[in-house]
């Protein structure tokens, strides 16, 4: 199932660079956005996450972030979010770029997670940037959040549709993927951009490119190695293995 050459490759690796979508959460009980029970399948939905429809349809927008919200309040980690934890203690550097917002990399006890798309649980005032789980205000589920400062409106800190990455964020992860020796990319279409170019610019640089989902992607051909299977599943597979060839 596995090749030797991602393990030798493993073997020699100084730092390893995951880049993680919605599929990683799916075992967890996360919604996808694609496929058939995918969030977006729904075209209105798709048209709720953007900055218009926080100014102009404010109720329904924040009713659809906390049903989200809610979602991922009781959810936890996967054996596929802990076997990237299991990494850290076996490779010297370990970076955890991700696509989703749920938080679960960070519960599980990633390290150094960078979270491209902001995290759902976060939220910040789109008038004057205030944060107010920063100083430990949590909002309540139930009504539309307003600034305690400056009584502008209250978003969540995540990136809509029409809105750009953070600068930073993306830099560190293209960073992280130029410089790793071994690059996953785990349940996610591939689809959607600036995310879907990080594998690319990790292959440019040198790195073996492994991608594990239960389905082939765009980038599938690309990948030095396609691992068809749950993450939930292949990924422990992988860490155990990894652990014996490494005591051997
Ligand atoms: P998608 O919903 O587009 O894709 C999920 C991928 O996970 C699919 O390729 C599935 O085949 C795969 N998959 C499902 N279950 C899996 C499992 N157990 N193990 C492995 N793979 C599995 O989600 P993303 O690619 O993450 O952006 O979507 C990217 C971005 O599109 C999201 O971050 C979101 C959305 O618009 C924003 O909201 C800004």
């Amino acid at each position: 199932m596995f090749s030797e050459k991602l393990f030798k490759r493993l073997y020699h690796a100084t730092h390893i660079t995951f880049l993680t979508g919605a599929g990683i959460s799916a075992e967890s009980g996360v919604p996808t956005f694609r496929g058939k029970d995918g969030l977006w399948n729904n075209h209105d939905v798709m048209q709720l996450a953007t900055p218009l429809a926080l100014k102009t349809n404010t109720d329904v927008f924040w009713e659809f972030y906390n049903w989200r919200r809610r979602l991922v309040t009781d959810i936890e980690p996967n054996l596929g979010h802990y076997a990237l934890v299991d990494f850290e203690r076996l490779i010297s550097q370990v970076t955890v770029i991700t696509q989703n917002v749920d938080g679960l990399h960070q519960k599980a006890g990633s390290t150094d997670v960078l979270e491209l798309h902001g995290n759902i649980m976060r939220s910040r005032c789109s008038e004057c940037g205030y944060l107010p789980e920063a100083d430990g205000k949590i909002l309540a589920f139930d009504k539309i959040p307003y600034c305690p400062k400056c009584n502008g409106l209250i978003r969540p800190d995540v990136v809509l549709f029409n809105e750009n990455l953070n600068s930073t964020i993306l830099y560190q992860a293209q960073e992280a993927s130029a410089t790793c020796e071994v690059f996953f990319s785990i349940g996610t279409s591939s689809l959607v951009e600036p995310a879907a170019s990080l594998p690319y610019i990790a292959k440019a640089n040198g790195a073996y490119l492994v991608e594990i989902n239960v389905e082939r992607t765009p980038l599938s051909d690309n990948a030095d190695e396609f691992i068809e299977g749950k993450s939930g599943k292949i990924l422990p597979m992988i860490t155990v293995l990894f652990e014996k060839i490494r005591e051997k």
